[in-house]
């Protein structure tokens, strides 16, 4: 699997659904990433967490991440995602969330390098000819920061790339991340470093770049309402002139586009209520954006959307022509 140059659709969970990975595919994302699918529960399982490893031919190179603490349980997971032909297998040890961590599992893990090391090499192993690759953050907390030892520890069991959140878990999302962590890591590592955190616009995408060296850019937050991150920072990093930021008849566009997706694979009323958070970041920043939501939070058909988006564009235009 060959991360160097890419732009990456990072896991984001609750979010990065097939679909929502099929439209940033399509805007230009690289490569990627399941959210992030529990082991034990891929083990048990019980078709819920199974449901998370479905992938389409068009989210490739698609990797599907796998967390949790029992490194023989990560093994046997590990089987089993392979048996789905993801481009590669990806393992968390960087989610803060009480709910993972509680079970020692996610960012907890960055305390136990020891342990990481064995998770790694039994997911491997688990894992036949699929590469395995693993996504840490700094450490701990701010005493505590061990990212350089877990990362050793990781590329001697031999995984094949390594993302870096540059943020401890107590952090959480808080704060700034630390990119000169992403550099230091680039410096010492044997394998591809994959860099995360805090890019929002597509000159952050060449920031983070020129300013770390790292062989790939992972986009999470900055992507949700704007897939064209990717596509304008193709643009910038190509010498092109950057587009600019979406228009509102833009974004409707792929709102429908999307909306539309969502109804073939949920069914109507069904894949329209579950769309309307993206409803809200994909009008952010639009002129009476709040009414404009209400409206939206309230559809539940396809129809009613595309009334409401061509309404607001007629009006914007009359304002617009006096
Ligand atoms: C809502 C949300 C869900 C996330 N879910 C995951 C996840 O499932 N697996 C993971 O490794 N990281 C997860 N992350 C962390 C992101 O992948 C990323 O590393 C982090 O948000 C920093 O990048 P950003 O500033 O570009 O968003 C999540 C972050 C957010 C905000």
């Amino acid at each position: 699997m060959d991360f160097n140059g890419k732009l990456i659709l990072a896991p984001l969970a609750g979010i990065t659904n097939s679909i929502f990975r099929r439209v940033c595919r399509k805007m230009g994302a690289d490569v990627t990433w399941s959210e992030m699918v529990s082991a034990d529960g891929l083990v048990q399982d019980a078709g819920r967490t199974s449901r998370l490893l479905r992938f389409t031919e068009a989210e490739r190179p698609f990797g599907i991440q796998l967390f949790g603490s029992n490194p023989r349980i990560m093994g046997l997971a590990a089987g089993k995602a392979a048996g789905c032909e993801p481009d590669f297998i990806d393992l968390n040890f960087s989610c803060p969330v009480r709910k993972v961590v509680r079970k020692n599992g996610g960012a907890s893990l960055m305390r136990d390098p020891k342990l990481v090391g064995e998770i790694a090499r039994e997911t491997i192993r688990g894992a036949g000819s699929i590469p395995v690759t693993a996504k840490i953050r700094s450490g701990w907390h701010a005493g505590m920061l061990n990212y350089l030892e877990v990362a050793e520890e990781l590329i001697r069991s031999g995984i094949s790339a390594l993302t870096l959140h540059p943020r401890t878990r107590d952090q959480g999302f808080s704060g700034q991340s630390e990119w000169d962590q992403i550099s230091e890591l680039v410096r010492v590592s044997t394998v591809p470093v994959i860099g995360s955190g805090d890019v929002f616009t597509p000159s952050d995408v060449s920031e983070m770049f020129d300013t770390t060296g790292c062989a790939a850019v992972m986009i999470g937050r900055g992507a949700v309402g704007n897939p064209w991150i990717f596509s304008r920072a193709k643009c910038l990093l190509t010498g092109q002139d950057d587009p600019g930021e979406p228009q509102a008849d833009q974004r409707f566009r792929l709102a429908l586009e999307h909306t539309q997706m969502m109804v073939e694979e949920y069914g109507e009323k069904y894949g329209v209520i579950m769309l309307r958070r993206h409803f809200g970041w994909y009008t952010k920043g639009l002129a009476e954006a709040s009414t404009l939501r209400r409206k939206l939070f309230a559809c539940t058909s396809l129809d009613e959307v595309k009334t409401i988006f061509s309404g607001y564009l007629e009006r914007v235009q009359c304002i617009q022509t006096g």
